[in-house]
């Protein structure tokens, strides 16, 4: 039987603790970037560990700025995997630099030292890694193959919770490292994103010129500053901060974080224990179980050979069984935009890009609705495998 309500992939969880912290904000007079988005910013940079956070209004925009402050440009190349969400590409483009895409490691799903180092060239200025669905990937290896103009930045929209080996957590390498709070992320504010760093001089950079590269912010001009306002400009800023509103849910959603991850690690072990009797060959993604994964998404590999259904079938079977299953992600080397049948073979991305199934996982979640995910899965193999026998 059908499940009567639709499944989102991803679902925030916010409680009557974030309504009250809006509606103390809205109470307040100001909106905009304020005092709750500074205490967010101090708070968070607790959490991951980094002596500086800039926030923004998204992760997209954490990437644009932190490109932008390393001085990417036309004639530039930016290396990044081809499994990812757009904006990790185009955060390169909107500067005239060329994304260069590398292939990954079929074990973590993500970039290595050796796919990224087969893509070096004269004109590489950055590198961004992404910790594909919240499994930390480490930095060391990865910056000792880089020279040393070439900048590191961890696009980390998936990684907030996550921890690399030596149990530090992403956001404390000193990387330029790049959080999203979208509406589905680990932590939502709807929209909103944050550059983690330890340079305090580039952390200044980055707040001004997401802020029209004001001299100082919207909040400080508003309110009671005594002295003659006066500024000029000096350089071409974006319009690209984070606001009171946003953070005082934040900062809510961040205590929440070890409830979070708890939950998702229960559905994860539930998933676990039940989808392997059904689909003989199935891999997942590298450490999927372990406590350093931010478990952002729940990433399912269908066998190589001899499997029955495609995993588009699959899906489809899913979504009609009111079960929310995604693609994370369809390769964006081979998509028109990025030059599609002229870029060069990725074959590990291409190939795990064809199998590659995301079930819902989310701190909103019961068990019941882990559940019903996997006898919806069982059911719709099951229907699938008689309509192909
Ligand atoms: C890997 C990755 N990078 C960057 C982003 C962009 O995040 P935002 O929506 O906050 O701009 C996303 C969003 O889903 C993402 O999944």
């Amino acid at each position: 039987m059908m499940r009567d309500e639709y499944l989102p992939f991803g679902k925030p969880n916010f409680s009557d603790d974030e309504i009250a912290a809006i509606t103390r904000v809205l109470r307040s007079g100001w909106v905009g970037m304020g005092p709750e988005t500074l205490e967010f910013e101090k708070e968070l940079g607790a959490f991951v560990q980094a002596p500086q956070v800039v926030t923004t209004n998204s992760c997209t925009s954490a990437l644009f700025l932190s490109l932008l402050a390393h001085g990417v440009g036309p004639g530039d190349e930016v290396i990044c995997p081809s499994l990812t969400w757009c904006s990790t590409a185009n955060a390169a483009m909107h500067l005239g630099a060329r994304p260069v895409f590398c292939d990954i490691d079929p074990d973590t799903l993500c970039a290595s030292a050796e796919t990224i180092g087969a893509k070096l060239s004269p004109r590489t200025k950055a590198v961004v890694i992404v910790h594909l669905g919240g499994l930390a990937i480490e930095p060391g290896p990865i910056r000792d193959a880089l020279p040393a103009h070439v900048a590191l930045v961890e696009d980390a929209a998936h990684a907030l919770g996550a921890r690399y080996a030596d149990g530090r957590p992403v956001g404390s390498s000193g990387n330029l490292t790049c959080f999203s709070f979208y509406a589905n992320k680990n932590l939502s504010t709807g929209e909103g994103g944050a550059v983690a760093l330890s340079d305090e001089e580039t952390a200044a950079r980055l707040r001004s010129l997401g802020q029209n590269a004001m001299p100082s912010d919207a909040w400080k001009r508003y309110s009671h500053s005594k002295s003659l306002l006066s500024f000029a400009l000096t350089d071409l800023g974006y319009k690209m901060n984070y606001t009171d509103l946003q953070a005082a849910i934040g900062r809510i959603q961040l205590r929440r974080q070890p409830e979070f991850h708890a939950r998702r690690l229960k559905i994860a072990t539930h998933y676990h224990e039940n989808l392997p009797r059904m689909i003989s060959g199935l891999r997942f993604q590298r450490d999927l179980l372990d406590t350093d994964h931010a478990r952002h998404l729940y990433l399912i590999l269908l066998p190589r050979t001899g499997f029955p259904v495609s995993r588009d079938r699959l899906l489809l079977a899913l979504r009609n069984r009111n079960i929310g299953a995604s693609i994370h992600y369809p390769p964006l080397h081979r998509m028109p935009l990025y030059g599609g049948a002229d870029q060069p073979a990725l074959p590990e991305t291409e190939s795990i890009g064809a199998r590659i199934l995301t079930l819902p996982i989310s701190a909103s979640m019961s068990l019941a609705d882990a559940d019903a995910v996997v006898v919806q899965t069982e059911q719709a193999l099951r229907a699938e495998e008689r309509v192909i026998v």
